[in-house]
């Protein structure tokens, strides 16, 4: 992850577009990564949601997750049903609650539909529970053996991050059923989208309250290990309006990127603040799964119903000029709503839905990486003004 020496050598158009937005590339970021909590990857994303079966179909139909598994009162599961959908190395679990009582329907009844869980794949839960709780932070699961008869054994523990969200830590080595115990494997889903190339998660960006946001990157850093990966020069992006400060941590193998987003005071409000208030506490803001045919995919997502931000002709007119050739012509992206964005590594290519329920707070991205490691900030700009004159229509500006 940190060989750079084969990436193209930075045009005068990719050092401007890097200067001007003020963003640096911690090459070192992984190396110096903490390695007292090896995490292989995202095991999983749970959402928690108002009605996880029509969640489900959503995902299937627009997105292009197949069923895999399932927990619920068909399986002896009385409090809450959870659908389990896969679409290559990217798990999301819909869960909802099935009484009025207990944190599932407490939850839903705060927040919204939201990300409760962005779970680790990890070798040893007991380990990096008692690491992570040893270094500050709050339990949420202590470590638990889960028997799954002939299935074997799924270990698992948890602890909280930002607001109500947490981080499980799963080790799945010893376990071959469909998901967990307690849940079934789907038989004959019912047929997913098809034509979308969505591969992994890329990032899970959080929304901290105001002045929170190095409180959060010292605890991803003293708790999990983490380094900064970007620095944005003097933390302050913002438009006419409003603006926020961001910061990126990423753990010792690069697999796992987490920007943290703190709103900062404009003359209206910030997108980040309307987050705030809507999900009524910090959590997660969008996450960015990765596509090796932005083209295609977010032609076939646009047929099957998912909806954009859009950005103005204007954005279009001058974006050749800041990002060179980038593989679309620039009709193409204009056509689509697709950003683009260069940096000294490489460029990227990448779009935003509008929120995924009704409260105006979690969000989709879907990033095409060709070398660049960072997260468009050229583009944050334009991005902003666009879901600002989203916010203006609900109000919220
Ligand atoms: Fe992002």
């Amino acid at each position: 992850m940190t060989d750079t020496a084969a990436r193209p050598a930075p045009t005068p158009a990719s050092q401007g577009a890097a200067n001007q937005a003020g963003a640096h590339i911690n090459r070192d970021a992984f190396a110096e990564a903490q390695d007292f909590l090896p995490l292989n990857g995202i095991d999983h994303v749970e959402f928690w949601v108002g009605n996880a079966r029509q969640a489900s179909a959503y995902y299937r139909a627009l997105w292009g997750f197949t069923p895999v598994a399932f927990a619920g009162l068909e399986t002896g599961i009385r409090d809450r049903a959870s659908y389990v959908m896969r679409r290559n190395d990217i798990t999301f679990v819909f869960t909802a609650p099935l009484t009025p009582d207990g944190e599932i329907a407490e939850h839903v009844r705060e927040h919204g539909d939201g990300v409760k869980d962005i779970a680790f794949a990890v070798d040893d839960v007991v380990a990096s529970f008692r690491e992570t709780t040893s270094r500050g932070a709050r339990p949420a699961i202590e470590p638990v053996e889960l028997d799954g008869g002939e299935d074997g054994v799924l270990r698992r523990s948890a602890v909280f991050t930002y607001g109500e969200t947490r981080h499980s830590f799963v080790d799945r080595r010893d376990y071959h059923g469909a998901f967990a115990p307690g849940y079934r494997r789907v038989r004959n889903p019912a047929r997913a989208a098809q034509g979308l190339s969505l591969l992994e998660v890329d990032h899970c960006v959080g929304n901290v309250a105001l002045g929170e946001m190095n409180r959060f990157v010292d605890f991803y850093r003293d708790v999990f290990g983490f380094s900064q990966l970007i620095h944005y020069d003097d933390k302050v992006i913002h438009t006419g309006y409003s603006a926020l400060m961001s910061k990126v941590m990423t753990n010792g193998n690069g697999r796992v990127k987490f920007p943290i987003n703190e709103p900062a005071s404009g003359k209206k409000r910030s997108q980040i603040q309307e987050y705030l208030d809507w999900y009524r506490s910090p959590g997660c803001q969008h996450i960015a799964l990765r596509t090796e045919d932005i083209v295609g995919t977010v032609r076939q997502l646009r047929e099957n119903g998912v909806e954009f931000l859009g950005l103005p002709h204007e954005y279009y007119a001058t974006l050749g000029d800041r990002v060179g050739d980038v593989g679309v012509p620039m009709e193409t992206l204009e056509e689509l709503g697709i950003e683009a964005d260069r940096d000294e590594e490489g460029y990227l290519l990448q779009i935003f839905t509008r929120p995924v329920q009704d409260r105006p707070t979690f969000f989709f991205e879907v990033i095409e990486r060709h070398g660049s490691r960072g997260f468009g900030v050229g583009n944050f700009k334009a991005l902003f003004e666009a879901i600002e004159r989203e916010q203006a229509k609900r109000g919220n500006l």
